[in-house]
């Protein structure tokens, strides 16, 4: 069959694909760009794409042949999940594979926020370390402090594990509760979100993005929160509406924001790359070796398992495409 892959992968990957189908990869620069995409993907009966490749309407109108999308990615707002499934068009994400990872880029997060961690590194670079004084680049404790996860799947849980061994007491907000035991379990509490706003000195995102998490938190929920209090984002920047998380930064309704992700990325809000209070990274949630290799992993496996005709693991909608597709 026909393969379109839009992204690097490692030579052994890429060739466990090609032992069994043909191969397209792209012909220059990363991420592909959406012509180049549109172009290519007639004919195809696989694609293996990323988070930057948008699966709309419009490309799944010139996708004739297409029976599989293989996210390289555990969040899958790029891909149309619908209308693949009305074209019974399979769709796999990769999951479990880079909730350490991302939940250790969180508590990163956290900590440089709180501590200065950033601007201490500035410092020492430009030549104006100049003595240790007692009140000199003061920062935040981060034992003993309130974490408020909004959104627990696997990413927020391990979080909360982190948190725990940081000493933060830990709230938890879900559309879903969940169970009392599992919450006795993890050691959290269910708390209402404006509760949670209120209440946290670090509020942390973990929510798909979705119509329904689109902006869930502007200016009334920053508002919501403590002077003291952090957003940290390593979930979706559009989760967040960046005009007033700049303006509630700007005008001291909260204290700081740990951001991997922005809302119109790659391009970050300008103000915010003059502020002190935010430590801005580019979307390193899952960046390590180590996860990246297993993703890529997932992703060949969802993919040559679909065009074997047998069920992926991560099938995002094998239970809603008809028979006879999957
Ligand atoms: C994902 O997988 O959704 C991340 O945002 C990229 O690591």
């Amino acid at each position: 069959m026909e393969v379109l892959v839009t992204i690097e992968l490692p030579d052994d990957l890429l060739a466990k694909i090609r032992r069994q189908h043909n191969v397209t990869t792209p012909s220059g620069n990363l991420p592909m760009p959406a012509e180049e995409l549109r172009s290519l993907i007639k004919g195809k009966h696989g694609l293996l794409c990323t988070i930057t490749d948008r699966v709309d309407k419009g490309l799944l109108k010139e996708a004739d042949s297409l029976l599989v999308v293989a996210n390289y990615g555990v969040g899958y707002d790029n891909i149309d999940v619908e209308e693949c499934t009305k074209k019974g068009i399979l769709v796999t994400n990769t999951p479990d594979v880079l909730t350490d990872a991302t939940a250790d880029l969180t508590m990163a997060l956290i900590l440089a926020v709180a501590r200065r961690v950033v601007e201490g590194d500035a410092r020492v670079r430009e030549g104006r370390f100049h003595a240790w004084t007692p009140f000199g680049f003061l920062g935040t404790d981060v034992c003993g402090k309130t974490v408020g996860i909004i959104g627990l799947g696997r990413i927020g849980k391990a979080l909360a594990k982190r948190a725990q061994s940081f000493s933060m007491t830990v709230l938890y907000y879900k559309r879903n509760r969940i169970s009392r035991e599992e919450e006795a379990h993890l050691n959290i509490k269910y708390t209402e979100f404006i509760d949670l706003l209120r209440q946290s000195d670090f509020v942390s995102l973990h929510v798909p993005l979705t119509k329904e998490t689109y902006h869930m938190i502007g200016a009334s929920e920053l508002a919501a929160m403590k002077r003291e209090a952090f957003l940290i984002n390593t979930s979706r920047g559009a989760v967040v509406e960046e005009e007033a998380l700049v303006r509630a930064l700007k005008q001291g309704i909260i204290a700081g924001a740990g951001l991997d992700v922005y809302e119109h990325e790659p391009d970050v809000h300008p103000e915010l790359l003059n502020m002190k209070n935010t430590v801005l990274l580019p979307h390193l949630g899952s960046a390590t070796k180590e996860t990246r290799r297993k993703m890529a992993e997932r992703a060949v496996t969802n993919l040559l398992a679909a065009l074997s005709n047998e069920r992926p693991r991560d099938c995002l909608n094998c239970d809603r495409v008809k028979k006879g597709n999957s």
